[in-house]
């Protein structure tokens, strides 16, 4: 597995994967790696020829009170992992690499970031764009893989690659959960032993609310309300958002009489210092 921190020499070496019409595919993270990224390196290594993984805490989509600074790294741990998944090239840019001193050009979308995690993080999907179709850039992979988990992160960045016609594919990988349904996340290693115990009730919640659509239960209130009522059994859990909308705008469902498509079921927690995401999708 070779490493590159500098953009000119890791393109330099790519040239003949290119060349020889290679499938690259891209893994971008933010580091502090566990099973649910380890998943995304396993469908890439069995889809494409070369697999290319980021590690780059990403400055741009941290808002200034937020936990850029004690957001866990482990790189020794993450370099193991990666070399025992078949991953050939790690890129570890530093800040200067990615942004220079006098950078200015961010990628922004008009819609999708207004809703689910834009609306608490009003600058993190701008973040996560630009770096994204940074990474795009500079690597060209033919496929890039992410997790379901970062929803709105996919339909962003799938959003994204349309609109500026980037030729990549981008694959959608399924949530990984500890035994009790806990998604894996980089942010559970915040959470104390009695946060933890109660971060699953954020799961729960959404697989009830799934129950109750699926079950024919239209009005899409009340289930928020269920499931808000779930999650407040806990006395560390504080709701950013509950919300159930089509799974492709984001916009709100307010009934789902007569609605057909892909409904997504997403919330936002805090449990202690940790704010913890995820969803469920079902297809009416
Ligand atoms: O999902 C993440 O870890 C990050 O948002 C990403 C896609 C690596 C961009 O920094």
């Amino acid at each position: 597995m070779k490493t590159f921190e500098n953009i000119t020499e890791l393109r330099g070496f790519l040239k003949k994967f290119h060349k020889e019409d290679k499938t690259i595919g891209l893994v971008p993270t933010m580091g502090y790696l566990h099973e649910g990224h380890m998943s995304l390196v396993k469908t890439a290594r069995k889809e494409c020829d070369i697999i290319v993984a980021s590690i780059f805490v990403n400055p741009a989509q941290f808002a200034p009170n937020e936990d850029l600074e004690s957001y866990p790294r482990d790189l020794k741990k993450d370099l193991h992992l990666l070399e025992k998944e078949g991953c050939d090239i790690v890129f570890l840019p530093e800040n200067n690499e990615i942004y220079n001193n006098d950078f200015e050009t961010y990628i922004n979308l008009e819609k999708l970031p207004k809703h689910l995690c834009g609306l608490s993080r009003p600058t993190h999907f701008r973040g996560v764009a630009t770096v994204v179709t940074k990474l795009f850039n500079i690597i060209q992979p033919g496929k890039a893989y992410f997790g379901q988990k970062d929803y709105q992160q996919i339909l962003v960045i799938k959003k994204l690659i349309r609109d500026l016609n980037v030729p990549v594919k981008i694959i959608m990988c399924p949530i990984v959960r500890n035994d009790d349904g806990l998604a894996l996340s980089s942010r559970n290693m915040y959470l104390t032993k009695d946060e933890r115990k109660d971060a699953v009730l954020l799961h729960q919640s959404l697989l009830k609310g799934v129950e109750r659509i699926k079950a024919g239960n239209k009005e899409i209130n009340e289930i928020i309300v269920d499931i808000k009522a779930i999650i407040s059994q806990s006395q560390h859990a504080k709701v950013d958002y509950i919300s159930i909308s089509n799974g492709e705008t984001l916009k709100e469902i307010g009934s789902i009489k007569g609605y057909k498509g892909l409904v997504l079921l997403a919330g936002a927690v805090r449990f202690g210092k940790s704010r913890l995401i995820d969803n469920e999708l079902v297809e009416l």
